[in-house]
């Protein structure tokens, strides 16, 4: 009798625990698609976006650059819906997002993806080919504008929302929250330690990763996972001249290596895995930390000088090398993020609710209120100005030019460009202090240096809120913006303990960096590079509070002033590619080195032929290179230029000739045996005899211990 008595007190306890849970955790329905496509662009001659190293550029291919996009919908309400899209670039840029949705709205025949509700953000990763900005700051390093790399980049995007589209199912979506604690440090301690707030958080990075799992309505087809964590996508250097995606780029990779079925070729997948960025402004992967290449100490913490020598000091590791340090950063995301993929119960949900505000907002003008600033006053923003510790650069890549971090002296030489530009006037200089003013970009003249009229976007998806953000905000700086957000919606009264919010960095336009107040006083590269003065974060803070409590309250935005338009108004001295050639008795696709007949895992097998320049045709959604398998009586390409253990490498020879090499690093796990291989290249030359595709292939070889 006391026996079942207590079984079925058991009972009732259990089935009550399993009704509460099963309430916290009422699945949401959502509208789900996922879409992927190459963004790649022009992989040789054409500099590097990131480093502002001109004589950075592209000698060939690591991994090829992706557009990851994800529709969400509400399943009633064919208008609210949202889309993310997390692009293997630098950063997204006002002129590539605004020609994305015309062409979204060209295509489909109705404005279903819009500017409000389409979010672009970039990885970030510091190895891609530049020139795609429009805006005259970030592409004077590339000598300006190329057409090319941004069609490739806005066709890719569009055709990875057209894919998510055509993939549009009855999905759900869980949420789940951990900790990645050794994959990124912050490089500008200095300005840190200024803030007022240090001491209510443990780390001075943001080590939190939140993963979003996509899978079908009845839970058995995975469709996808974004994952949200801040770090610099700079393991590769300014040294390095293979496009790659970086610590992020090859995380994606490894994601979607595992889930889409084996033998899938890179890309090629309907799985897809997005690494996104975040609040990553003052965030490095470079673990080691700065140290003075010369004599190994540490650098002058202040200024990250060596001896007075910004060059001098440089943050390295985890790694022997770049490339080490790349696979190592970017294998520590993959585990946490398929750690929480896999583990992931929590539902979004929220009544399904699927809504989005955005608006454009004039970042000169801004009349902040003492709510939001820092200093207990009202205050401004300022027209854009870089200050001097711009030109110095970061621990992750200083710069060529004799200035240092934490800077107040002047240099002739950069007087005389600044002074070019326009004079600062005196309110200006006010406004901007302590920055001393390098460039005054806060004019256009006659093309626009900066951009300053700025996108402010939120999404609800459920109960999680995703923010698009135009640029790089350092940890605290996003921590702030965070605890604003939360406010509004606890103001409107839609906060609830489950809610929660993300930053995706780098969104829709590109205005540098966000400092905070504090850290803005130390005058670093961030703090130098926050164009529109020591108030910029408090203006975010509050648009972003008006624009949290509209969409919650469900009231609507202002448009806000429309962006200047870059597109036919850009410069460029890029040339063309001189036509190709070849010495007299050779063929496009002649083998100029070839393979041995054996190798052993672990080796690096290398091809070299006769070849063409590869910015004749981008092979997008193709590839430039073939790693070859006989199976069954046929050559199965088993990779391609989109995978880690492949190279392809372009390199001039005499004046106009091609040499083109391709690699393989064998793993130490490939199987051996009889099988042969074969590496192949594919190129198209163009000269006075015209445009052909031409092919080159290595005699077979195997894989023997
Ligand atoms: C979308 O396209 C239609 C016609 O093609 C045009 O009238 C409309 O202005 C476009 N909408 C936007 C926001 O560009
Ligand atoms: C880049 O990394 C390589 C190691 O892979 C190192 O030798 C070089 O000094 C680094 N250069 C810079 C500028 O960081
Ligand atoms: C900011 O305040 C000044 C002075 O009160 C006013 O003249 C100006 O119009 C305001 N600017 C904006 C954008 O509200
Ligand atoms: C800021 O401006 C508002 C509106 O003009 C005013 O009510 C408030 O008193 C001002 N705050 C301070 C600290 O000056
Ligand atoms: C910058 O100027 C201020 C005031 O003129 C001075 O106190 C400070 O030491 C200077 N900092 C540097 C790095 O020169
Ligand atoms: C939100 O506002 C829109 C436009 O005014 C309206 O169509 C919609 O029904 C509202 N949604 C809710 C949940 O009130
Ligand atoms: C080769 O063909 C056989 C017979 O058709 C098949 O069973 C086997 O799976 C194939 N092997 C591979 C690697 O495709
Ligand atoms: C390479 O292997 C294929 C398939 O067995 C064969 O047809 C071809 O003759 C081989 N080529 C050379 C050069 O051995």
């Amino acid at each position: 009798m006391i026996i079942r008595l207590h079984l079925s007190a058991i009972v009732l306890i259990l089935s009550l625990i399993s009704l509460i849970k099963a309430k916290q955790n009422d699945p949401g329905q959502f509208l789900v698609g996922a879409g992927i496509y190459d963004i790649t662009g022009q992989v040789a001659e054409i500099g590097f976006m990131g480093y502002a190293v001109p004589k950075q550029r592209g000698r060939g291919l690591l991994q090829r650059m992706r557009s990851r996009a994800f529709i969400i919908g509400d399943v009633n309400k064919e208008e609210n819906r949202v889309v993310y899209v997390s692009a293997d670039n630098g950063m997204a840029f006002q002129i590539i997002k605004t020609e994305v949705v015309d062409r979204l709205n060209k295509t489909l025949g109705s404005n279903l993806y819009n500017d409000k509700n389409v979010l672009i953000s970039g990885t970030h990763t510091h190895s891609t080919p530049g020139g795609t900005g429009g805006t005259a700051l970030v592409d004077i390093t590339t000598f300006g504008f190329v057409k090319e790399n941004w069609e490739a980049c806005v066709n890719g995007i569009v055709q990875s929302i057209m894919l998510a589209h055509k993939n549009l199912q009855l999905g759900r979506i869980k949420i789940n929250v951990g900790q990645v604690d050794n994959a990124n440090i912050n490089r500008s301690p200095a300005s840190y330690l200024n803030n007022v707030d240090r001491g209510e958080y443990k780390d001075n990075t943001d080590h939190e990763m939140t993963v979003l799992r996509f899978e079908s309505i009845d839970g058995k087809t995975e469709i996808g996972m974004i994952n949200f964590y801040p770090v610099h996508a700079v393991s590769l250097n300014n040294t390095n001249l293979l496009v790659a995606g970086d610590n992020k780029g090859y995380a994606s990779y490894l994601f979607e290596k595992l889930k889409n079925p084996p033998g899938t070729l890179a890309g090629q997948g309907s799985f897809v895995a997005a690494f996104g960025q975040s609040n990553e402004g003052d965030v490095s992967p470079n673990l080691m930390g700065p140290k003075c290449i010369d004599t190994g100490l540490p650098c002058e913490f202040y200024t990250s000088t060596c001896n007075g020598k910004t060059e001098k000091c440089i943050a390295f590791g985890p790694g022997n090398n770049m490339y080490e340090s790349n696979v190592i950063i970017g294998q520590r995301q993959y585990d946490v993020a398929k750690d929480l993929y896999d583990n992931a119960q929590v539902f979004l949900n929220g009544n399904s609710i699927v809504n989005f505000r955005h608006t454009y907002v004039d970042m000169q003008t801004i009349n902040v209120s003492s709510r939001f600033t820092s200093t207990g006053h009202n205050e401004t923003t300022c027209q854009a100005a870089l200050g001097y510790s711009f030109a110095a650069g970061t621990t992750d890549g200083p710069g060529d030019f004799d200035f240092t971090q934490s800077t107040n002296s002047t240099n002739p030489f950069w007087q005389f460009v600044a002074a070019f530009l326009a004079k600062p006037t005196q309110q200006q200089i006010q406004c901007q202090a302590p920055k001393p003013i390098l460039l005054d970009v806060g004019l256009i003249k006659p093309i626009e240096w900066v951009p300053f009229v700025l996108p402010h976007q939120i999404f609800q998806i459920g109960q999680l809120f995703m923010v698009g953000v135009p640029g790089e905000f350092s940890t605290m700086s996003g921590r702030r913006l965070k605890i604003t957000i939360q406010q509004a919606l606890q103001d409107a009264g839609t906060w609830t303990p489950d809610s929660h919010i993300v930053i995706a960095g780098l969104s829709n336009s590109y205005s540098h960096y966000i400092t905070t107040y504090e850290e803005y006083q130390q005058q670093r590269y961030e703090g130098a590079s926050t164009l529109y003065g020591p108030h910029t974060l408090a203006a975010y803070q509050q648009t972003f509070y008006d624009l949290s409590m509209k969409l919650a309250r469900n009231e609507s935005v202002p448009s806000g002033p429309q962006p200047f338009d870059m597109r036919g108004k850009t410069f460029s001295f890029v040339l063309p590619p001189i036509p190709d050639g070849l010495p007299i008795d050779k063929n496009f696709g002649d083998i100029f080195t070839d393979v041995d007949p054996s190798y052993k895992p672990g080796d690096t097998v290398r091809c070299s032929w006769w070849g063409a320049n590869p910015r004749n045709d981008l092979f997008t959604e193709k590839s430039y290179l073939y790693v070859d398998q006989f199976i069954n009586q046929t050559w199965v390409p088993i990779l391609t230029d989109g995978d880690i253990e492949t190279r392809f490498l372009w390199r001039r020879e005499i004046i106009d000739d091609s040499i083109i090499t391709v690699e393989w690093d064998i793993p130490v796990t490939q199987q051996t045996g009889q099988d042969l291989y074969r590496l192949r290249h594919v190129g198209v030359k163009k000269n006075a005899a015209g445009r052909r595709q031409y092919n080159g292939q290595s005699k077979n070889f195997t894989i023997n211990n």
